[in-house]
């Protein structure tokens, strides 16, 4: 842990903060001329795996901004290729898997001692730790088992998840196997990142929303509460993130998670309320939001910290990832408008008591 006090780390706890603490899932990405300026040279698996690279994109993006912590840059499918699932990106398609599991053949090939081979991300978050000291947290990240099996299932993104379905109801025990393999992975790769100086683990659970709550229950929950448990090892809070979640958001509570991610779907005060307030959250404005005016910008902005009301433990940020073409100004002028209208808010009630 590299910024235990920073007002990030204290939301992430529940604890009181000066102002709420903001940052942007794919802070760095393509909406950026720098990033862009990069990806001329180097492929988005090339940044990842040469750290001073990933570093430097990493650093260059939250200091444009100004936000109140940095997520490392890598990519959520990185732990497939040392399982034995290498993949690609293709211009049009995205992520690709070369050899999708379906069967109980396919399963044979995963391994689950390859977390070492991933110490390029840990590099990497080492040395944004060494850039920034205890100046600005630095968030290390990792997939939930559910969202990543999907990926090895499915081959890459997908409307139905009818494969990945398949397999959970028609294999249980393939399935189940699988999600324990890809924990023991994950745990020791996690391990490694706060080891390196992580300040809070980010646990990415995007396509879940995808499960009905009797699914997630059954098929999801278990083995996501353990690797969550065994994240909370380390000794960091831990953000557990889905999209398009708020009727599993109950169940999702029961994973013991720090912090929730809200998506835009769902009213500020009325996920917290269905979380029953005990974790922090961190949410929760559309992302396509950033494309309007900034005076609608803001007024959403200020609507959901007025739903926060002040309670400790929101950390802003959006329902989900930055989409390219985004404008650049309006995410910057997002970060500071947060900052400072939520430290007016905090004053305007510390000066009625
Ligand atoms: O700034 C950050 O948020 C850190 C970097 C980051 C990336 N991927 C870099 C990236 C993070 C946190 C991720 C996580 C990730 N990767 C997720 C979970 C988050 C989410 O959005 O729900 C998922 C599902 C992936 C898998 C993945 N990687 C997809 C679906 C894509 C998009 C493919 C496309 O062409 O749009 C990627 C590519 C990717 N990963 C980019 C970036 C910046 C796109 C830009 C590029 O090609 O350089």
């Amino acid at each position: 842990m590299s910024s235990p006090n920073s007002i990030f780390v204290r939301a992430c706890k529940g604890l009181p903060t000066d102002s709420t603490p903001v940052w942007f899932m794919r802070q760095a990405g393509r909406y950026m001329s720098e990033y862009r300026e990069v990806r001329k040279h180097h492929s988005l698996i090339e940044i990842c795996k040469k750290p001073a690279l990933a570093a430097e994109v990493t650093i260059t993006a939250a200091e444009a901004l100004g936000v109140d912590a940095a997520i490392i840059f890598a990519d959520l499918l990185l732990p497939l290729e040392v399982m034995g699932l290498p993949f690609h990106f293709s211009a049009s398609e995205g992520p690709v898997i070369e050899k999708p599991i379906r069967s109980a053949e396919d399963f044979k090939v995963l391994t689950t001692n390859g977390a070492p081979e991933l110490r390029y991300v840990s590099e990497a978050i080492a040395a944004c730790v060494k850039h920034w000291g205890s100046k600005l947290p630095v968030i290390g990240f990792c997939g939930a088992p559910f969202t990543l099996a999907s990926y090895m299932i499915e081959g890459g993104g997908s409307r139905n998840y009818i494969e990945v379905k398949k397999l959970m109801y028609n294999q249980p025990q393939l399935w189940d196997e699988l999600l324990r393999k890809l924990n023991v992975v994950l745990a020791a790769y996690v391990a490694d990142q706060v080891k390196a100086g992580a300040d809070v683990i980010q646990v990415f659970d995007s396509w879940v929303g995808c499960l009905s709550v009797e699914d997630y229950r059954k098929y999801v929950l278990p083995r996501t509460r353990e690797l969550i448990a065994a994240v909370k090892q380390t000794g960091v809070p831990v953000i557990y993130f889905g999209t398009d979640s708020t009727t599993l958001l109950p169940s999702m509570n029961e994973t013991a998670a720090d912090v929730i991610g809200l998506d835009w779907r769902v009213p500020l005060d009325e996920g917290w309320k269905l979380l029953n307030h005990r974790p922090a959250v961190q949410g929760n404005l559309d992302p396509v939001l950033l494309f309007a005016e900034w005076d609608e910008v803001k007024q959403r902005a200020r609507n959901i910290l007025d739903l926060a009301d002040n309670r400790p433990g929101h950390i802003f940020n959006l329902g989900h990832g930055i989409l390219p073409k985004t404008p650049v100004e309006n995410v910057k002028k997002l970060a500071s408008f947060v900052q400072e209208y939520s430290a007016q808010r905090r004053q305007a009630v510390a000066g009625t008591r």
